[in-house]
């Protein structure tokens, strides 16, 4: 039973691709065999459904199709049943992929149709099974956490859904089961996970969904090593289990600080080298004015060097990056292309021989090669490299797409300036536990102070991240009041985990993965969309159901609310 994929009438012959989730048989009509199925087959089109008996036989000899795993045989039917019939589909399914996205979400359950989506959904399934076995057998228990409750931090805004019975209030979506996980260990369950579908409004992108899902998990009595030997060894046995692969155990480590430096960016893609390298000491002694007003600034001067680079990028292709270098927010990118007669570059004349051969030893540059330079401020320097580096990258095909490159990040800072807010936020949560040593500065240097963080980076795509928390109620005040949250807002906001914090916490850590991220990254796909049977558009719509969707004014009215000017969508008036 299944669905028609393809039909050749060739009169005497009527061929039938017929589809399930499996992927595709081929069917044999011959009024040899049986008259009135062959008479019926005529009528058949693309999607009917239908029911066939008949005998499994070998193709003729030279008939056989190697590219589909069922292409040595074919069913001789004696008997046929149509079960269903369709309208014309809004696109061929197996030709799916060319249609436009909004008409495959409209339509979702078509493209799911092919057996390449029902195969990554499956595999979507045996990744969730693998990582429940494990953590089942590893003393976790699952808990399930409330949807419907208070705003969760985790640097997105609120999903919020107005309460019918208390007009004028609204629970939030979670944007994870953080508060309620800490709950569970302050009651003493010691091993907690859950996947769990998580909620945040913020900007999508290919690797961001609205909802999307975690393996969250929790711990007591732990510190980082015993979460982060925890996560290893699941990912571990998840990717040898499913992929038949070894992850290089332990994961390397690098400090934040470190990342930053090398990498430029905090998900360091560590399949290939191209490290960003610091020449700010030289380039404040060229005569390159703008070089020397930024290191005057304070800022820095960084490089990248592409081996072989010189004849790979034309001015067009330098162009390009230098746009993208303006939309990291850098002033410009300078380029040097290293030749046998010395630097093709508009810095020639600003450096001295001297200087050319620092810059040269210092960013190991040959000839044939392409030394990128970017000077700024530190952030801008290392967000534009950290792109260049990875475009550069792709570009020159540097990537070995085989193996899976895992780096822990650890030790984020606590804190960052947030310069459009005016004032310092949490770089995790406001949850997450102090470096210890750092205490002492706490109050004085906060943007110094290091977190007990740790993100897991794969391939470059940042798919996890956890901490050690804050056990302690006077740390947990005082984080809250660096935050700027005042005491009585503290105390609305999160009331209820000050409380808890007064009944004996036990010092407890945990981590997050980004599920649906991991599994795109297992099942080679580019965006996590793919993985999700019904996800939603970057303006997190479903063209599916239509949602979001207006609500007659009743309901408005039961909920105590009123739409306002433009918002108005209200269709229906009862
Ligand atoms: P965090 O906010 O880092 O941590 O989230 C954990 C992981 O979830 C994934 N992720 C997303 N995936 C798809 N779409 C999104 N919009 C999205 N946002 C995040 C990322 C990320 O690494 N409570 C903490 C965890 C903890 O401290 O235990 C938390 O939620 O892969």
């Amino acid at each position: 039973m299944g669905w028609v994929n393809s039909r050749r009438d060739l009169g005497s012959l009527i061929f039938i691709d017929l589809r399930d989730r499996e992927g595709i048989t081929q069917i044999v009509f011959d009024p040899q065999i049986e008259k009135v199925s062959h008479e019926h087959a005529h009528i058949l089109r693309n999607e009917w459904v239908v029911a066939v008996k008949g005998t499994v036989s070998r193709r003729l000899e030279g008939q056989e199709n190697a590219s589909l795993p069922t292409g040595d045989i074919e069913v001789k039917v004696t008997e046929l049943k149509i079960l269903n019939r369709t309208e014309t589909p809004p696109f061929q399914v197996d030709g799916a992929v060319d249609a436009s996205e909004s008409l495959r979400l409209k339509y979702r359950y078509l493209e799911l149709r092919r057996p390449e989506a029902f195969n990554t959904l499956r595999n979507r399934h045996l990744i969730a099974s693998c990582i429940r076995k494990y953590l089942n057998g590893n003393g976790f228990i699952e808990v399930e956490t409330p949807f419907l409750t208070k705003s969760t931090p985790e640097g997105a805004r609120d999903y919020l859904v107005p309460s019918r019975v208390s007009k004028g209030l609204f629970y939030a979506l979670p944007q994870s089961p953080q508060l309620f996980k800490q709950l569970l260990m302050i009651a003493g369950f010691d091993r907690y996970y859950q996947i769990v579908r998580c909620f945040r409004d913020e900007d999508l992108r290919a690797d961001r969904q609205p909802e999307f899902t975690q393996v969250d998990l929790e711990m007591a009595f732990v510190d980082e090593d015993q979460v982060m030997g925890i996560f290893e060894d699941m990912m571990s046995v998840t990717f040898s289990e499913i992929l038949g692969y070894q992850i290089a155990l332990p994961i390397k480590r690098l400090e934040y600080r470190e990342a930053m430096d090398r990498f430029g960016t905090d998900r360091p893609d560590t399949r290939f080298g191209m490290e960003l390298k610091d020449i700010t000491d030289i380039a404040a002694g060229s005569d390159f004015r703008m070089f020397k007003g930024v290191v005057e600034d304070g800022g820095v001067v960084k490089a990248i060097t592409i081996k072989g680079g010189a004849p790979a990028f034309s001015r067009k292709g330098l162009d390009e990056l230098g746009e993208m270098a303006a939309g990291c927010g850098a002033k410009g990118l300078a380029w040097i292309k290293l030749t046998d007669n010395g630097w093709q570059s508009s810095l020639n004349k600003f450096f001295g021989d001297g200087d050319k051969a620092a810059v040269n030893e210092k960013l190991d540059a040959e000839p044939g090669d392409l030394i990128l330079i970017v000077a700024h401020n530190r952030k801008i320097v290392n967000e534009s490299l950290g792109v260049f580096r990875v475009e550069v990258a792709k570009r020159m095909d540097l990537i070995n797409t085989d193996g899976y490159d895992f780096v822990w990040i650890t030790r984020f800072p606590l804190l960052e300036y947030n310069e459009e807010a005016k004032r310092l936020e949490a770089v995790h949560h406001p949850f997450t536990a102090p470096v210890e040593e750092d205490l002492p500065i706490l109050e004085d240097y906060p943007e110094k102070v290091r977190a007990r963080s740790y993100d897991l980076v794969l391939n470059g795509a940042e798919i996890g991240g956890g901490s050690v928390r804050i056990h302690d109620l006077a740390i947990q005040q005082k984080m809250f009041s660096i935050l700027g949250i005042l005491p009585e807002e503290a105390q609305l906001k999160f009331g209820f985990l000050l409380e808890a914090l007064k009944y004996g916490a036990p010092p407890h850590g945990g981590m997050a993965l980004g599920f649906d991220r991991l599994v795109a990254i297992m099942t080679g796909v580019s965006s996590i969309r793919e993985v999700i049977a019904f996800p939603k558009t970057t303006s997190a719509t479903c063209p599916l159901t239509n949602a979001p969707s207006s609500v007659d004014n009743a309901q408005l009215k039961e909920l105590g609310l009123q739409l306002v000017g433009r918002e108005q969508h209200t269709l229906f008036d009862k």
